[in-house]
């Protein structure tokens, strides 16, 4: 009896991690994707579309939309990180140009599709900012209230951050947005560095990849150009592809329920997390980083 693929909406600012993360969904098989929406985070709204498309087309898969989402965060302005990933996002990896242009206005689409599909039936898989999310919630919450599940990856609890001594990127970029999808009440597992630092790719492992399928060699690029980007490590921490992880096997990660409050102050602290304040939040503490390495290089296809 095959496994039911879960159907899943990505909501993404690609950006390398995200690459990785999104070329797992697409070559491992368990998920359905409905789409990719996008969001400014990593680098500006046209230049995360933009690789959003081109990562579907050189998997082949440009029957999965594209729909652009936010430009720019609720209140904050934009901080982006060209450092890591590049001017194109994608540190100048080689990957083939959109084959269809994106759709716009990702939260209407969002919100069609959740009216559309069975209550509960879609995940979203968060790889970004929050800032399509927390507008879904706001401007549609019959919609928001039929997700079957958002994993989201943002956020430093006992974790240094890596955005200054507390702050998170993602959670940093939009700590409003933030704020309000800790206080929506829906189902939602946050995936903080406290885990993802934990996932790394080493040379090794990226030699594995580079051994496989094209899509498996392809990731193995993206994270050389993250090495490349981030001078001299042993190791390079996957954090978005945890998201993907635990939307496949969360029997890989040790859950745990806790209030959290966010920074919305414009400072240097800004998306820090208050562990302890504000509302009841599920969020993954620990996770078996071994067999979640194999799982991703097995679904590349190495
Ligand atoms: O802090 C890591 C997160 O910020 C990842 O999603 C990475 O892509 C960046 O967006
Ligand atoms: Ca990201």
């Amino acid at each position: 009896m095959p496994v039911a693929r879960l159907k899943v909406v990505i909501d993404t600012d690609p950006g390398l991690d995200d690459a990785v993360a999104i070329l797992f969904a697409l070559q491992s098989g368990l998920f359905d994707i409905a789409g990719i929406t996008t969001v400014a985070g990593n680098l500006g709204i046209g230049v995360t579309t933009r690789n959003a498309g081109r990562l579907l087309a050189f998997a082949g898969r440009g029957d999965i939309p594209v729909v652009e989402g936010a430009e720019r965060p609720l209140f904050r302005s934009a901080i982006q990180t060209a450092d890591i990933h590049g001017g194109d996002g994608m540190g100048w990896v080689d990957l083939p140009e959109p084959a269809v242009p994106p759709d716009v206005d990702a939260v209407a689409w969002l919100a069609d599709l959740l009216m559309r599909e069975e209550p509960h039936s879609v995940a979203i898989l968060a790889l970004g900012p929050l800032t399509n999310l927390a507008k879904l919630q706001t401007d549609h919450p019959d919609a928001a209230h039929r997700v079957g599940l958002i994993v989201a990856m943002g956020g430093a609890v006992n974790e240094p951050g890596n955005m200054g001594p507390r702050a998170e990127f993602n959670f940093q970029a939009d700590p409003h947005a933030a704020g309000i999808m800790f206080a929506a009440g829906l189902p939602m597992i946050v995936i903080p560095l406290d885990v993802t630092r934990k996932v790394r790719a080493t040379r090794d492992w990226c030699a594995r990849l580079a051994a496989g399928s094209p899509v498996a060699a392809k990731a193995g690029e993206v994270i050389e150009a993250y090495f490349q980007s981030t001078q001299g490590r042993e190791s390079r921490p996957l954090h978005d592809p945890c998201v993907m992880l635990f939307a496949a096997r969360p029997d890989l990660f040790a859950v745990e329920t806790m209030r959290l409050a966010i920074d919305t102050e414009d400072g240097p602290d800004a998306g820090a997390l208050f562990p302890g304040e504000g509302a009841e939040v599920a969020v993954a503490m620990r996770v078996n980083a071994e067999a979640a390495l194999e799982l991703l290089a097995k679904g590349l296809g190495a």
